[in-house]
This record gives C-alpha cells, sequence and structure tokens, in this order.
C-alpha cells in the first residue's frame, strides 16, 4: 500500500523542494499531495515535479490555510481522496510586511550577537499583520491555527490502530519565547507574529505529542535554516535580484562561520525529509531538528533542545481548543441562517 504524504505550502521553495526529495527516493512507492493555495503555482509545481519523475503520483489539492472554510473542505476532500495518511507536512508559512530594523541591524554587527542576529533575525525583524475574513490574525491563523484545524479535522485518518503518522511542523529559528503570550496567543498587541507563531508550533507540537503518541500520531518540529526563498526575498522586497546575487559570495563566506546558512531550499528540506526516515517513536518530543549545511556544502540534520516547556505548552492546547470550539460554533451558527 502506497504511503500518502500531504504538505502543505508545497508550491514553492522548502516544501517544493521536499516533494522532490522524497520522489527522488521512491517515485512509485509514494502519493503526494500537494496542498497549495495559489493554485496556479501548484500546477506549475506539478508539472515540474512529473518532468524529473514521470511515474510519480502527485494530486493538488486546493486550501488556504488562513480561511477556516477552505481548511474543512480541503480535509473532507483528503477523507474522500485517500483511505490512509501517513505524512502530514505542515509547512505553508507567511511573513507579511517584513519590516528591516536597520538600526538594530547594525547595532548588532558589531556586537557579541552577530552571528545568532544572522542565524535566528533576532531582533531585526517585525511584521505588520492582518486580519482574516473569518476574524482572526492573519499570521496566527496561516502558520498555526489553520493548521491545528486540519489535523483535527483529518485525526481518524491519521490515528489507526497498528500504524503510526508523523505530522512535521516547518518552525524557524526565530521561533522567540519573548515573542509569545499565552494572554496573547494570535499576537494582536505585539510587532513579531511571525515569532510567536512559530514558538506556539514548538509548544504545539509538544502537547500534540503528549495526547496522541498513544493512538499512533507523532509530531516533531524542524527549522530549515536560512533558506533564499519567496518569503526571505519579501523581506528586503525592493532590493533588485541583482544585488541578492552579490550577496551570494558573502552569504557563503558567512556559511563558514554558521552552518544554518543553508542558504537553498533543497538544503533546507534537509531536516524534512530526515525525518520521513526515521521511526517516529524513536524522536524527541522537545527537540527541533535543524537542517543544517557545512562550510563545504554538506548537509545533515541536528536536534538542539527548545525553550519550551510541558505547562506553557498544555495552556496553549486548551486555548486552541476553546477557540476551535468558538470557530465551530460560528460556523454552524452561520450555516443555520443561510443554509447552502
Ligand atoms: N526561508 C527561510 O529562511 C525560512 C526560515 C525559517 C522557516 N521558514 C518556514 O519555511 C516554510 C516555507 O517557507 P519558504 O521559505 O519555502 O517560503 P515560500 O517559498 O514563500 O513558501 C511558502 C509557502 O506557503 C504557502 N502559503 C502561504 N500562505 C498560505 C496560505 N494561506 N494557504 C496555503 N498556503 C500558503 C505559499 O503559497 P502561495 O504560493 O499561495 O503564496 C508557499 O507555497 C514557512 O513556514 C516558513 O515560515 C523559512
Amino acid at each position: 500500500m502506497n504511503k500518502v504524504i500531504l504538505v502543505t505550502g508545497a508550491n514553492s521553495g522548502i516544501g517544493l523542494a521536499l516533494c522532490e526529495r522524497l520522489l527522488s527516493v521512491d517515485t512509485e512507492g509514494l502519493q503526494l499531495c500537494l496542498a497549495c493555495r495559489n493554485m496556479r503555482r501548484a500546477e506549475a509545481a506539478r508539472s515540474a515535479l512529473l518532468t524529473s519523475h514521470p511515474k510519480a503520483q502527485v494530486a493538488l489539492l486546493q486550501m488556504d490555510t488562513s480561511s477556516i472554510s477552505s481548511v474543512i473542505s480541503a480535509a473532507q476532500e483528503v477523507k474522500k481522496r485517500y483511505d490512509r495518511l501517513d505524512y502530514l507536512y505542515l509547512n505553508a508559512g507567511i511573513m507579511p510586511n517584513p519590516q528591516f530594523d536597520a538600526n538594530a541591524f547594525f547595532k548588532g554587527l558589531f556586537s557579541r550577537n552577530v552571528i545568532t542576529m544572522f542565524a535566528t533575525g533576532e531582533g531585526i525583524l517585525t511584521q505588520q499583520d492582518g486580519v482574516t475574513p473569518d476574524g482572526l490574525q492573519e499570521v496566527f491563523m496561516t502558520n498555526l491555527f489553520g493548521h491545528f484545524l486540519l489535523l483535527r479535522e483529518l485525526e481518524s485518518m491519521l490515528c489507526r490502530a497498528g500504524r503510526t503518522s508523523q505530522l512535521v511542523w516547518t518552525s524557524s529559528s526565530n521561533a522567540h519565547r519573548s515573542a509569545f503570550s499565552l494572554e496573547d496567543i494570535q499576537h494582536k498587541k505585539g510587532t513579531q507574529p511571525y515569532s510567536s507563531s512559530k514558538y506556539a508550533s514548538d509548544l504545539l507540537s509538544l502537547a500534540l505529542n503528549t495526547h496522541y503518541n498513544k493512538q499512533g500520531l507523532y509530531s516533531s518540529v524542524i527549522c530549515p535554516g536560512f533558506v533564499m526563498t519567496n518569503l526571505t526575498y519579501n523581506i528586503l522586497p525592493s532590493f533588485p535580484a541583482f544585488l541578492w546575487t552579490l550577496f551570494t559570495p558573502i552569504f557563503w563566506l558567512i556559511r563558514m562561520f554558521t552552518n544554518t546558512f543553508t542558504l537553498t531550499p533543497y538544503n533546507g528540506a534537509e531536516a524534512l525529509f530526515w525525518l520521513f526516515k526515521q521511526k517516529p517513536e524513536s524522536l524527541d518530543p522537545y527537540a527541533k531538528y535543524h537542517s543544517l549545511t557545512s562550510g563545504l556544502g554538506n548537509n545533515y540534520t541536528q536536534p538542539r533542545k527548545m525553550d519550551i516547556d510541558l505547562e506553557t505548552s498544555e495552556s496553549l492546547y486548551e486555548k486552541l481548543l476553546q477557540l476551535e470550539r468558538e470557530v465551530r460554533k460560528k460556523l454552524k451558527d452561520e450555516q443555520k441562517e443561510s443554509p447552502p
């Protein structure tokens, strides 16, 4: 029986690179499902995958993780199409309207934290968040809560007796405890919604392991390192492409000092790919699995302890369940008011 793998945000960057790497090891034994918001780009991604792997099974699924109704109908479609789900890669993510704090950057350049600053973006990146038509914060919904709803909808497929399944969150080294608050899980009040959402995914992964391991479902988080993708190009949108190219040798030089500069989506997908090959029972729920690339260009995966604790992770989990109940109730009320 072919393994079914669903990847969100698979039409570009790290998600697409993961699909390419999975098909390179097993072209005919996997069923890939690319869950994407932008179907034009999804079609292009599917064509590219089929060009290099003509016998592969690659399906597309329309899903916008920032929309409650889209996530729910996508999950229904998954249940209709497949009778198993082995891997759920929760990879879609946004960092909208990033603001680069040049002052903090130049200060950081001459401080002891220079490597950390380059490696994690700590202190130099803020964002302007929006509100979705469902009334939720956009970054929280896209990066975290949409994925949470998806896995809740697919719970019956993921928790099957006698079988294990894996959830893998694409987190970030930009996930900082200082950006997250249990009193404001959507990060309505702060300026670092991205960091908050990624820290929340680290916490949630731990809680999911606590609640689902007995049912055969395991959750892990990874950090892809610093990768040149649409998301990173967007940090300096006015930067002409040739300047990024000029920076490339500098980035390669930085890699000599920090192996987190993975730079290409292929390298960035290393930890996602590595997790695919692991027995989920052997993984550490407190570790973030980092994609790393050595100065000589060799890829490897390294677990690093996360700055998380069980109590906060449980509290977040409870809050997400509460929000889920509210969202479902609202949806039901709306359907009563205007039946389909
Ligand atoms: N690049 C890095 O250095 C870096 C570092 C740490 C973590 N990450 C994480 O890596 C993940 C992948 O990002 P990337 O770097 O590969 O950037 P990317 O190329 O921009 O990929 C992001 C993907 O997410 C999708 N997406 C965004 N909003 C969505 C929504 N509402 N519904 C469904 N899909 C949505 C995008 O699809 P559309 O075509 O529809 O926009 C795209 O496929 C993200 O979670 C990001 O936070 C990246």
